[in-house]
């Protein structure tokens, strides 16, 4: 399977490129920072420069063509103001998602987050309500698309080793961590299972061993 991750990088799609990798599959991560080159190499996938507040939908498309998935796993990241929540949160999903669309790549899995899909709390710290807004944008716009599509709103991510044991579920789940090396592995997961398309799935820490929640749910 010939994957490309938005968002290269992040602590999550490093994860990820790397269970692909160990698995056979081939992860092309899109990163922005030459200097992140080696880290996505080491990873075991090939890094491409592309800066999603920055590309148009047609240079995107042309390097998830003939791609068998997308993945969405780019973010602003702690310490960035409102604006780029909505020019990455929201914007850079958007431009991916319809790249992807254009080129006709129908499996694409969105990173979101648990509190997306309603407004924010009253009284909300300002960046976080931006946070959540463009989170629930990205989700909306995905939705609209022709594409098969899994929403995945994980809770607090640490960056504790794996356990292989999850919770996931069609909202609401119970707020809850869950460690990235986690997530990764249900990314991976989602995409042998295409019978999770137009789900919208939370998760956290669980019981349940994370091929048996994914086909459950399949
Ligand atoms: N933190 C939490 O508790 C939590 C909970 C639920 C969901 N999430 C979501 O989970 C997702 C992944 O989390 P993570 O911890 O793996 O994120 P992360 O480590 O912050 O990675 C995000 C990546 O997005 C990249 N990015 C930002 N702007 C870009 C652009 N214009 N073009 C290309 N790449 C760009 C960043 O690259 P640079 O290094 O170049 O900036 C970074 O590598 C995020 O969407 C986050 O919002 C987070």
């Amino acid at each position: 399977m010939r994957v490309v991750i938005a968002g290269g990088h992040g602590k999550i799609a490093l994860l990820l490129e790397h269970l692909l990798a160990e698995r056979g599959d081939q992860a092309i991560g899109l990163i922005r920072n030459p200097a992140h080159i080696a880290d996505v190499q080491k990873a075991g996938a090939e890094a491409v420069i592309c800066d999603l507040e920055a590309a148009s939908t047609d240079d995107v498309a042309v390097l998830v063509s003939g791609a068998d998935a997308v993945v969405f796993a780019a973010g602003a990241g702690a310490g960035s103001g409102a604006p780029r929540k909505d020019s990455v949160d929201r914007g850079a999903s958007a431009l991916t998602a319809a790249a992807a669309e254009r080129a006709g790549v129908r499996r694409f899995v969105q990173v979101s987050t648990m509190g997306a899909g309603r407004p924010p709390q009253p009284g909300s710290d300002e960046v976080w309500a931006a946070y959540i807004t463009a989170k629930t944008a990205a989700e909306a716009d995905l939705r609209s698309r022709d594409l098969a599509w899994t929403i995945l709103r994980p809770g607090r991510l640490t960056d504790a080793p794996p356990t292989g044991r999850i919770r996931l579920a069609p909202p609401p789940v119970p707020r809850g961590a869950v460690p990235r090396a986690d997530v990764a592995a249900v990314i991976a997961a989602l995409l042998d299972n295409p019978g999770t398309r137009q789900q919208t799935l939370e998760l956290v820490g669980g019981d349940s061993p994370i091929a048996a929640a994914v086909h459950s749910i399949s």
